[in-house]
């Protein structure tokens, strides 16, 4: 896999809005430096975590008391498989995909490792609607963080429900960058990460999305003070929130929520469905690129590759000859595309522009060094 910081720089960050610096300065500045401690509320930062979710919520079809901004994905995660086998205790296995990302297949070890009588079963996506039972709770990502390939979420939410499953979604390569719609897909249980498409910079806060009807039943495992129902009566029992404020666990990271805010206002400005269209386009515009100027390199086009993630997947010949089945191909993809925000299109066209005009260059990053070993 390459985990270069080129490969960083493309996926694992998204850009600097124009307008954060200075939200950020005056945040820092006014609020933080003059406000000091009566911000808390003066300032509404103890409704940030709930403005910021409302904000991402139009942006995944949720509604606004579904979504909270808060802690990381990998936290959110535990949160909900958690909470989910605390709920409901017929569940007793949590089934992901071969190739999910390290940090979702970690979590679940970590989480089973401390639950006699629940195990992991980590299986090829292909066959996890068939493997499924009232017994599971299953894991999965929207699109694969390498490959781009992109799951039928209301297909499979479908699917697994029917089935009698729980499934809980890693948005993190997908949110501010192609529709998504849970209310529709009776999706339930998400999280997604701030700091790719929605542009909330380094470590942005992630959020988790429960729909409403589910909320009550789901306690938090991480009983923080910010999750009470009351935090500042300071009581001594825990007793949680009545919404999805109970998934908040300590003091919401101030900075971190005023930046996140600023991205999901431009992908919200912007509307996911022109961002769809724009990362669309780029993809057949790289294709097309690829196609005239690398023919006979060795690449392997997917066009619709399981969904709207648009896959494209030069590899050289020996890659794809290792490939064996569904499984191995998706694990094999080495050159993911780039499903940008609106603002980094241009950048990021140039930047493939520049990558496929060094010929043969499918397989090289824009420096020259090779992206596929
Ligand atoms: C699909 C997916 N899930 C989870 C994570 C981890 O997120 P965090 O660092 O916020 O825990 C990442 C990070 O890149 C990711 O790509």
């Amino acid at each position: 896999m390459d985990n270069t910081p080129s490969n960083a720089g493309t996926k694992q960050l998204g850009a600097l809005p124009a307008a954060s610096p200075a939200r950020l300065a005056e945040v820092t500045v006014r609020q933080w430096g003059e406000g000091l401690a009566r911000t808390w509320h003066d300032g509404d930062w103890l409704a940030a975590p709930a403005r910021v979710g409302a904000r991402i919520a139009a942006l995944i079809g949720a509604s606004p008391d579904e979504v909270i901004a808060a802690d990381t994905v990998s936290i959110n995660i535990y949160k909900l498989l958690a909470a989910v086998l605390d709920a409901q205790p017929q569940r007793r296995v949590i089934l992901t995909e071969v190739g999910n990302f390290p940090t979702d297949l970690y979590i679940a070890q970590g989480l089973v490792a401390h639950r006699p009588g629940v195990s992991l079963r980590i299986i090829p996506a292909e066959t996890i609607a068939a493997e499924a039972d009232a017994a599971s709770i299953v894991l999965l990502s929207h699109v694969d963080y390498r490959s781009g390939a992109c799951h039928d979420l209301p297909g499979l939410t479908a699917a697994l429900h029917a089935k009698g499953a729980a499934v809980v979604w890693d948005l993190s390569h997908s949110v501010g960058a192609v529709e998504i719609d849970l209310a529709a897909a009776g999706a339930q249980l998400a999280v997604g990460c701030g700091y790719k498409y929605l542009n909330g910079g380094p470590g942005a806060p992630a959020f988790l999305y429960v729909a409403r009807g589910l909320q009550p039943a789901l306690r938090s495992p991480l009983a923080g003070w910010m999750g009470h129902a009351a935090p500042f009566d300071f009581p001594e029992n825990y007793a949680p929130a009545a919404g999805i404020a109970r998934f908040l666990c300590g003091t919401p990271p101030i900075l971190g929520l005023t930046a996140l805010e600023v991205g999901v206002a431009i992908s919200a400005e912007a509307g996911m469905a022109t961002i769809a269209r724009k990362s669309q386009a780029l993809c057949e515009t790289f294709i097309a690129l690829v196609e005239q100027r690398c023919a006979g390199a060795g690449h392997n086009h997917t066009p619709d590759g399981g969904g709207a993630g648009q896959p494209y997947q030069p590899a050289p010949p020996r890659r794809r000859a290792a490939a064996k089945g569904p499984a191995d191909a998706r694990r094999d993809l080495r050159f993911p595309l780039p499903q940008c925000a609106a603002l980094r299109l241009r950048a990021a066209l140039q930047q493939l522009c520049r990558c496929v005009a060094r010929g043969g260059g499918a397989a090289n990053r824009a420096d020259g060094t090779r992206l596929v070993d």
